[in-house]
């Protein structure tokens, strides 16, 4: 794994992208924010809800307790004003939320301090994305992310726990191509015994298809999945599989702090994203924040604790006292966790991962 240092004692540089913002103790500005609409999901996919333990009587978050899409709104706003370029919307899986193209076109109005709209985008696993995918574009979703872990259905009815099969996904794929949606992006959580067969028929379809397709190193992300580094597929490996059958070459980040490394195909027709939180981790440029539905920022996807954002909210905060409470979490923030991880990081308490999102 990786070798820990010591924490930077040199002065944080006064600027991360060459914009004004926010930083953080390591000269990080603050340019994500992922916005968790709901904690609930329809899929129990193998690595994040496992069905044993997200059974039929597990508490999800009662009503009240979830944010508004005002109070979302407001949130955002805010961070907005503090550098946020980007909005996620993702879930559990935020489909399952009524209204959301509601939510959509309330984030699709904010405006940056430099005049500019946000690129805003979603994180789905496509499931109920057919009778939707034109209202989010209307209300101005710009773009779209699927998770889909393999293109075999028994593969793919296995790994979400629910028996959910793989043509209705590609529906609602081909829903968000008709809306307009663009790029549409694949994320392939990739985990050993599981789908590492459909690496290459998963690179030959999203080519083909003119998609974007990322595939993820398998994270340790909260506390029930049975994480083990052993059922990690390296971003090295995956990449070799690939190159075999069609070659790549890497290609420079679109942007600093992009999570994804890219490769492009070397005859040209097109590129895929590999996600290596395991074995190159990017903490370093690591620009986000999470909301949870509940109104808990934080400021790591391997936090154990978050900041209560909901109470002050309801108890009547100013804008310029929200304002301030984001400021002093992102000012202080150390979080490297990526970089730290060892067998033993794994088993300390953290966020799960459908509470934040990803
Ligand atoms: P775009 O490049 O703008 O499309 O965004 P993105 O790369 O953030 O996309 P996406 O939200 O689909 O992220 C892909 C996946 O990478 C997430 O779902 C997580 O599994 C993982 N990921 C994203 N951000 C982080 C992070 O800060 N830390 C770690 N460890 N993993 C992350
Ligand atoms: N490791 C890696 N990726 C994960 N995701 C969910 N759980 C994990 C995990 N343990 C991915 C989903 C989705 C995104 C939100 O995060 O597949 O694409
Ligand atoms: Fe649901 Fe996404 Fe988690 Fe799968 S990875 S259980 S689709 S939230
Ligand atoms: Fe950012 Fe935490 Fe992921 Fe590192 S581990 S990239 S600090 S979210």
């Amino acid at each position: 794994m990786h070798a820990d240092s010591s924490p930077t004692t040199s002065p944080a540089p006064a600027s991360f992208d060459g914009r004004p913002g926010l930083l953080d103790t390591r000269g990080r500005a603050l340019r994500d924010l992922r916005i968790s609409v709901t904690d609930r999901c329809n899929f129990r996919c193998t690595y994040c809800m496992p069905a044993e333990v997200f059974g039929r009587d597990f508490a999800f978050l009662p009503h009240a307790e979830v944010l508004t899409y005002e109070e979302i709104e407001r949130l955002a706003a805010i961070a907005v004003e503090l550098g946020v370029q980007k909005l996620r919307i993702t879930g559990g899986e935020p489909l399952v939320r009524k209204a959301l193209p509601d939510l959509i076109e309330m984030l699709a109005a904010l405006r940056t301090p430099g005049g500019d709209p946000v690129d805003l985008t979603l994180t789905t696993n496509a499931s109920a994305l057919r009778p939707l995918a034109a209202p989010l574009a209307d209300a101005g979703l710009n773009r779209i992310t699927v998770s889909l872990d393999s293109l075999d259905d028994a593969t793919f009815r296995r790994m979400n726990g629910v028996d959910f099969p793989v043509t209705r996904v590609l529906d609602g794929i081909d829903a968000a191509r008709e809306a307009g949606l663009a790029p549409i992006k694949v994320n392939m959580v990739v985990k050993r015994g599981e789908n590492e067969d459909s690496i290459v028929p998963m690179a030959r379809w999203a080519r083909d298809e003119g998609l974007v397709l990322r595939y993820i190193e398998y994270m340790d992300v909260g506390t029930t999945n049975g994480w083990r580094l052993d059922d990690v597929v390296s971003a090295a490996d995956i990449v070799a599989a690939i190159d075999v059958e069609m070659p790549l070459e890497p290609v420079d980040p679109n942007y600093r702090g992009e999570v994804a490394g890219r490769w492009r195909y070397r005859d040209g027709s097109g590129e895929i994203g590999v996600i290596a939180s395991v074995t190159q981790p990017f903490c370093g440029d690591c620009t986000r924040a999470r909301l949870s539905a509940d109104g808990k920022l934080y400021t790591c996807l391997f936090s154990a604790h978050g900041t209560d954002l909901r109470g002050p909210l309801r108890a009547g905060a100013s804008d310029t006292d929200l304002r301030s409470i984001l400021e002093g979490v992102w000012s202080t923030r150390t979080d490297r966790y990526s970089e730290l991880r060892t067998s033993a990081t794994s088993h300390l308490p953290r966020i799960e991962m459908f509470a934040v999102g990803g």
